[in-house]
């Protein structure tokens, strides 16, 4: 099973994913917990590049997000899978979608054939961490790293990004969930939790003690 976990920058989605990891590896799953730029080492070395360099155009921003995304998906996405592992991924091609189709926009239309053409994997499930601008503004405040290209944006930006995942589920509600992620930690895993199919987690309900 492929997971990705997407959202806003300062949406706590990585934290949301180690815990995800160590709830499946409990009930007994390899997982293969990864990120977005990065994920391999060809596209470790991309993301550095991508994520810093601002002279990059659009066009070739998508590109290169595109490169890193065909060498994690070749060297760590695919194998994984073929192997029956659990992968989780914390961003994959919807941030594409929402942030190159806002930064300077790239028709939607070229990034959904580009991921056609190069990757032409999609997820099973795809978790949307949903958050106000003002408490994701101040997690980022708080998180205080080194910033990349992205997360310094204006609050405009950060607004649009919102709105453009919030699009994605209405336009994949198969496929995603949307989460409220203003909430506390543990609300929020439990609601991860809630999101998946009952069968991963049937090896830890059956170590609960039943009930009568
Ligand atoms: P990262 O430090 O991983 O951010 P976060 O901890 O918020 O996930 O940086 C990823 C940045 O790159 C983030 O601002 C979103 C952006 N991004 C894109 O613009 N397009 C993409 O396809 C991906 C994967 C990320």
């Amino acid at each position: 099973m492929f997971i990705t976990l997407e959202g806003g920058d300062g949406c706590g989605k990585s934290t949301q994913a180690r815990l995800l990891a160590e709830t499946l590896r409990s009930a007994g799953h390899e997982v293969v917990l990864t990120r977005e730029p990065g994920g391999s080492p060809g596209a470790e070395r991309i993301r550095s590049l991508v994520l810093q360099d601002d002279t990059l155009s659009p066009e070739s921003t998508l590109l290169l997000f595109t490169a890193a995304r065909r060498d994690h998906v070749e060297n760590t996405i695919r194998p994984a899978l073929a192997a029956g592992k659990i992968v989780i991924c914390d961003r994959y091609v919807d941030s594409s979608r929402v942030y190159q189709g806002l930064d300077n926009p790239v028709a939607r239309s070229r990034i959904d054939a580009l991921h056609q053409l190069m990757i032409a994997l999609d997820p099973d499930l795809t978790l949307i961490f949903d958050i106000d601008g003002d408490t994701a503004d101040a997690r980022r405040t708080i998180r205080d790293k080194a910033s990349d290209r992205f997360e310094v944006r204006p609050r405009e930006f950060h607004d649009g990004v919102r709105a453009g995942f919030r699009a994605i589920v209405a336009e994949h509600p198969g496929r995603c969930r949307l989460l409220d992620a203003g909430r506390s930690i543990r609300e929020v895993s439990d609601m991860v939790l809630a999101s998946l199919p009952e069968t991963l987690l049937a090896p830890l309900l059956a170590d609960l003690p039943q009930p009568g």
